[in-house]
């Protein structure tokens, strides 16, 4: 089992970087529902679909598209996860994990998670991007749970998920390029099915300001490896209750489409100045 996970991260590993050829990313960017257009920033070296990558599973959600590219971003070289795993399609948390930890096993220091997600406080309604200060792990899933895999720490500390530094960086790239960002609390939940109104008034209570399906699980698999994360939701809706609106997939990627401007814009400007 050991032996396993540890095997899964290395196999992945070697597949990526027979594909990199020479480019040494040193960031990772994540992207969320719907948000699969932030790679239009990228001047792209090459696209690895998942079905080139061992233990990646092809995506299933409509807004997905199942690749990595990788390519030059700011001036930097990165690599893109267009398609994520998540827990509601059934993939276990080190599954979902698996993009971040062998990201890492290649020397990615630098992790920028985008998602979409759903505005509890009044300030963050549809269009809004909020800059993710902390989070609340409302899955109950760990990535870490089970044998230790190899380069990862048993007990990693959780004091900064996201990194003071990073989070100002934002903030200034986003006050330079004249983009409003909030900034608060993102609760993690496992969905697929949206929060009752019940449910969002007891993330409010425990401090969410947002919510959303994805990105904790890959922030704990990153910290545990001593990456560094920062998360910025793009408010697609007001969370159920809070607004009048009925939530749908089609409405939250048509919400996220939207924002993949100056969402696209804030990440290359992050990538610039890391
Ligand atoms: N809840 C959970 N996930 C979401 C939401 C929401 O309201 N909006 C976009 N993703």
């Amino acid at each position: 089992m050991i032996a396993a996970a540890g095997d899964a991260t290395d196999r992945a590993a070697d597949a990526i970087r027979e594909r990199l050829g020479s480019l040494r990313p040193a960031v990772l960017i994540v992207l969320g529902s719907g948000l699969g257009g932030l790679t239009r920033h990228i001047e792209v070296g090459a696209r690895l679909p998942y079905h080139e990558i061992p233990g990646f599973p092809l995506p299933a959600v409509q807004g997905h598209r199942g690749e990595l590219v990788a390519g030059m971003l700011g001036g930097r070289p990165v690599l893109a996860q267009s398609g994520r795993f998540h827990l509601y399609e059934g993939h276990e948390a080190r599954t979902c994990a698996l993009p971040v930890r062998a990201c890492g096993r290649l020397g990615v220091e630098t992790v920028i998670l985008t998602n979409a997600a759903g505005g509890i406080r009044r300030t963050c309604r549809g269009g809004a991007l909020m800059l993710i200060a902390d989070h609340v792990n409302v899955t109950f899933q760990n990535p870490l749970a089970g044998p230790l895999v190899p380069g990862d720490e048993r007990f990693p500390d959780m004091s900064d998920p996201y990194d003071p530094g990073l989070r100002s960086l934002a903030r200034d790239v986003a006050w330079d390029r004249g983009i409003a960002l909030e900034e608060g609390i993102y609760a993690g939940v496992l969905g697929p099915s949206y929060e009752t109104p019940a449910e969002i008034r007891m993330l409010e209570r425990i401090g969410a300001d947002a919510v959303g399906m994805s990105t904790v699980v890959e922030v704990i698999a990153a910290r545990a490896r001593g990456m560094r994360c920062v998360g910025i939701s793009a408010i697609t809706t007001l969370a159920a209750g809070i607004g009048p609106a009925r939530l749908s997939h089609e409405e939250v990627m048509a919400a996220a489409h939207r924002m993949e401007g100056a969402l696209g814009s804030l990440v290359e400007g992050i990538v610039a100045r890391v």
